[in-house]
């Protein structure tokens, strides 16, 4: 799919902007804090999938006015769509989100809609960080291509925080252990079809980014991930979520107990589990040099791509958010044939970014939130 036109005003520092992209490469290059990142947020969040960014609502609308506004129009296989996204500072609650001019009632409503994977700096260190930011690179994976997984986790994180007040609580002798019945079997059944979705998606990534690495790295190393799960030692070939899963995932709460009493904290489950990315057998997060980790990085981020393709039938759009500069030739290279075929938006610091041969795009300048057509870059075949 490819987005045909952007507008937004009082988004952040964006100005009247009104663009209609290239079908294959735009890039937008300006100073920094000139509204770059504001852009791709912008796209992002008719996506209507949590944004990459932590903003808050409030934060959303220019401080110098009341109101914003984003409409981004893009055609898929099949047809052209429009989402549109307005908020009132007097009343932020009351978003105002519309698809193809029909009243949406929330962001999770706009799923599936328009697809898009965003690449920020901050990903070239998912092999390297914290567990949290690789469980957050996979629930973002899964959310994408499956409807309502988002409202799973985000049940299963209430419940969480239920479960930890109450087991400090008991510590504290004010509760009584059986008060955590209730909440230990909805946390099992929502456990337990976490692991199994992020499983089955780690496997299919696995598939995708281990061929990629092998490219990379031209046949030199071999590239691996797997899930790694707190409570079940075995999730290959597993399908009864609600059955024989649910109660494994209920007898590991219930064996645990004692320990996560003493904690305080739920110590086993789907927030504590993680992906881990090996290569050549050693795991990434310990052994791995700079370079392995943006590699790895790199070919993460691309098979989230393909498999989004591969489940939706249509390529989604490419957000690169000011990473080609933290780029080496090569890797910048890589990148740009690994997503030819697919609309790509380009933001970066200096407008010198060669096209290849056989691409195409327009070249766009960003200056304190106002977007002008820099000069257009198509060359001839
Ligand atoms: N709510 C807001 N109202 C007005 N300006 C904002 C708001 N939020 C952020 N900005 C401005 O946006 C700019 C940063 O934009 P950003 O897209 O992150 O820049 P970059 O081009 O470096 O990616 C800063 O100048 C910041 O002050
Ligand atoms: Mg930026």
């Amino acid at each position: 799919m490819y987005i045909t036109r952007i507008c937004a005003d009082g988004f952040k520092n964006l100005k009247k902007v009104d663009i209609t992209p290239h079908e294959e490469l735009n890039i937008f290059w300006g100073k920094n804090a000139q509204g770059k990142t504001n852009l791709i947020e912008a796209i992002w969040l008719c996506t209507g999938v949590r944004s990459f960014r932590s903003t808050k609502d409030k934060g959303m609308i220019d401080i110098d006015k009341d109101h914003m506004s984003i409409e981004v129009s893009f055609m898929d296989s099949v047809r052209e769509q429009t989402v549109r996204y307005a908020m009132d500072k007097s009343n932020l609650k009351d978003k105002s989100l519309f698809l193809n001019g029909i009243k949406v009632k929330n962001p999770a409503k706009l799923f599936g809609k328009l697809n898009c994977v965003v690449f920020t700096p901050e990903d070239l260190e998912i092999s390297k960080g914290s567990p949290e930011n690789r469980r957050q690179f996979l629930d973002l994976c899964v959310s994408q291509i499956k409807n309502n997984y988002s409202n799973t986790c985000a049940k299963y994180e209430r419940i969480i925080e239920h479960r930890n007040a109450l087991l400090k609580s008991i510590s504290f002798g004010k509760s009584s252990k059986d008060e955590l019945d209730g909440w230990d079997i909805q946390l099992a059944q929502l456990g337990s079809y976490i692991s199994l979705l992020r499983y089955n998606y780690t496997k299919i990534l696995n598939n995708f980014a281990s061929k990629l690495y092998g490219e990379i790295s031209q046949g030199k190393e071999k590239f691996e991930v797997s899930y790694y799960s707190t409570v079940f030692s075995k999730l290959e070939g597993r399908k009864d979520f609600a059955g024989d899963l649910a109660r494994e995932y209920l007898d590991v709460l219930k064996r645990n107990l004692d320990e996560d009493i003493r904690a305080g904290f739920t110590m086993k489950g789907v927030h504590r589990d993680d992906i881990t990315a090996r290569i050549n057998g050693l795991a990434c997060r310990e052994f791995a040099s700079q370079g392995q980790h943006r590699s790895a990085a790199l070919v993460l981020k691309l098979s989230q791509a393909y498999i989004l393709k591969q489940e939706t039938d249509d390529a989604p759009v490419i957000l690169l958010d000011d990473v080609l500069s933290e780029l080496d030739a090569n890797r910048q290279r890589f990148v740009l044939s690994k997503i030819g075929g697919m609309q790509v938006f380009i933001t970066c610091c200096e407008k010198n970014i060669q096209f290849e041969k056989n691409q195409h795009g327009r070249l766009y300048n960003i200056e304190g939130g106002r977007i002008k057509t820099h000069k257009r870059k198509e060359k001839k075949d």
